[in-house]
């Protein structure tokens, strides 16, 4: 399949898991991925790997949370490939606390990151998804679809995400533009390894957080991300999918 020939898409928190996992598939469909992570270094791998097999990708590094930063990752991503034609936002923080003893800075982090930083995306890419009638494709969570306890600013941060995102694809939609989150759940990444709980977590209160089918590689977030920002999702807008192995089915 080669649904992203030539075709920009801009991916965030590309230096692993499942953004990089989304840049890899854009990439071998065709696509030149242009690659944003926190962390160049690893964004930098990521667009390595992805050059020696053969496709165009390009690393930028910038803190989405970060508004001039991220304005001059938009500008920079035009001047180098001339468009936006597919908005991946997967940057993004977890933690867990303890809601009465949550800090501020805590809370405001999370929300800066996953909230905020996805908006800025949003916003300074619009006008040149409208140009190429292109699509977005934010990261919500299962912990916006289900109470989380102990998950309060993540949570709120990606129910914040998915709402946002319904927001855009409504206003937008005339215009050409679409705009879908994914629901990941149980998916092997760096995140999913780094979780630390509060010790006064109380497991009897957790919803199920694994799957029935067993965790899964974050290919298999890539492979829905690909089909909603290619012709193959031009009638999906304004949905969330669940990629969480029947979690919460
Ligand atoms: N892994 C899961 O099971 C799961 C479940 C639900 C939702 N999600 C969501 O999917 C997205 C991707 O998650 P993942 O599992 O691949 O996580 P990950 O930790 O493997 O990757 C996240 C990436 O975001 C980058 N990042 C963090 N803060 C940043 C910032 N301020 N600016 C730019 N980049 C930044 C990190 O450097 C990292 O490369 C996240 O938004 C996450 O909340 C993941």
């Amino acid at each position: 399949m080669q649904r992203f020939s030539n075709k920009v898409a801009l991916i965030t928190g590309s230096a692993g898991g499942i953004g990089k996992a989304a840049a890899q598939r854009i990439a071998q469909e065709g696509g030149a991925v242009f690659c944003v992570d926190l962390n160049e270094a690893a964004v930098q791998a990521t667009v390595a790997e992805i050059t020696q097999a053969g496709g165009d990708a390009t690393a930028y590094a910038c803190d989405v949370s970060d508004e001039s930063s991220v304005q001059a990752c938009i500008e920079a991503c035009v001047a180098k490939y001339g468009a936006i034609y597919a908005l991946v936002n997967m940057a993004g923080i977890l933690r867990f606390d303890d809601t009465c003893a949550l800090h501020s800075t805590d809370w405001q982090r999370v929300i800066d990151i996953n909230l905020t930083g996805t908006m800025y995306l949003c916003r300074a890419a619009l006008p040149h998804l409208i140009e190429s009638q292109g699509s977005i494709v934010n990261a919500a969570s299962t912990a916006a679809l289900s109470g989380l306890p102990c998950g309060l600013a993540y949570s709120a941060s990606k129910g914040g995400v998915l709402a946002m995102t319904r927001s855009i694809a409504v206003e937008y939609a005339k215009r050409g533009v679409r705009a879908n989150c994914i629901c990941p759940g149980d998916i092997k990444t760096d995140m999913a390894k780094g979780i630390a709980f509060p010790d006064s977590m109380d497991w009897d209160l957790m919803p199920r957080i694994q799957s029935i089918s067993g965790p899964k590689g974050a290919e298999t977030v890539a492979g829905v991300i690909a089909m909603l920002a290619s012709e193959d999702g031009v009638h999906i807008t304004g949905e969330d999918i669940r990629v969480d192995g029947g979690t919460l089915s």
